[in-house]
């Protein structure tokens, strides 16, 4: 996936995507426990929320690097970042870490995109202390996260079934089913246990808000992008995956608030 591409659409979308993922964060900021003092790494921090929250709980005296791939990200979590927070631009599955052993990591939504995920995490595992704990959060079934598949689905009620795309590839999905990433965790030598949780999605702004967002990231938006670049995208057909979207994201509304369930496991593995 091309994340320099991407970074236009998902910094638009920054408070949504914050707001719709902060269960999840604190889910996975409570599992990892980060204490004063803590030198942290965060894979893949995007525009930075989880580098904010991380860098509070280690304190002035801890610190926290965020690798990130893409230099749009990377720029606007400096921005955002307070003064015990570095980001590096890199391709996490291959960075010669300049600093210290780490004693801790985490990713929120980070690890579903490396090209070769054994690579990535052996390369991960070599930067941490012997022991030390790494926490993610990544996406579990399509059918038990309506985050992914309802946009999906209003995208082909207008333009059609999507192309097909092989389950393996990176992308969000890459580690839905939790015994392939125990394989793959297992394989580059971590301990790994993987819990799997339900919990809701709390998108903010309401059925418009949430409908808003998904016209600029996600599976729907990917088609629209997709239909431009055929030069077949009319102001019609956008208006109907609009109206399609938001008819099918109207399930999720609850007294004008969404919240969409979604499936997460969060895995805990030692290096
Ligand atoms: C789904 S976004 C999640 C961003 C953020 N953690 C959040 O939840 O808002 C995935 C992030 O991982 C980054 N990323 C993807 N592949 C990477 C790699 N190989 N090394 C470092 N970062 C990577 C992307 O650029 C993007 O910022």
């Amino acid at each position: 996936m091309d994340w320099n591409a991407m970074a236009g659409p998902w910094l638009r979308a920054e408070a949504q995507t914050d707001a719709a993922h902060a269960p999840v964060l604190d889910e996975l900021l409570r599992r990892a426990a980060l204490s004063p003092g803590q030198h942290v790494l965060d894979i893949g921090p995007g525009a930075g929320i989880s580098l904010v929250r991380a860098a509070e709980a280690v304190g002035p005296t801890g610190h926290v690097t965020g690798v990130e791939i893409a230099p749009p990200f990377a720029a606007r979590a400096r921005m955002r970042s307070p003064g015990n927070v570095t980001v590096i631009e890199a391709d996490a599955q291959e960075v010669r870490f300049d600093s210290p052993l780490f004693d801790a990591a985490l990713s929120l939504f980070g690890v579903m995109f490396f090209r070769d995920s054994p690579a990535a995490f052996a390369n991960l595992r070599a930067a941490m202390e012997p022991g030390a704990r790494m926490h993610l959060a990544c996406w579990g079934a399509r059918e038990a996260n309506p985050y992914f598949s309802a946009p999906a689905a209003a995208a082909a009620r207008v333009l059609g079934p999507p192309p097909g795309a092989d389950p393996k590839a990176p992308g969000p999905l890459r580690f839905a089913d939790a015994h392939d990433l125990q394989t793959v965790l297992t394989d580059a030598g971590w301990r790994a246990e993987i819990d799997t949780v339900d919990l809701d999605l709390t998108p903010m702004g309401g059925l418009e808000g949430m409908t808003k967002m998904q016209m600029t990231i996600g599976a729907a938006a990917g088609r629209l992008r997709m239909e431009k670049e055929a030069g077949r995208l009319t102001p019609e057909v956008r208006a109907a995956v609009q109206d399609a979207l938001r008819d099918t994201l109207g399930a999720y509304e609850v007294a004008g608030e969404m919240r969409v369930p979604a499936q997460v496991h969060f895995v805990a593995a030692t290096a």
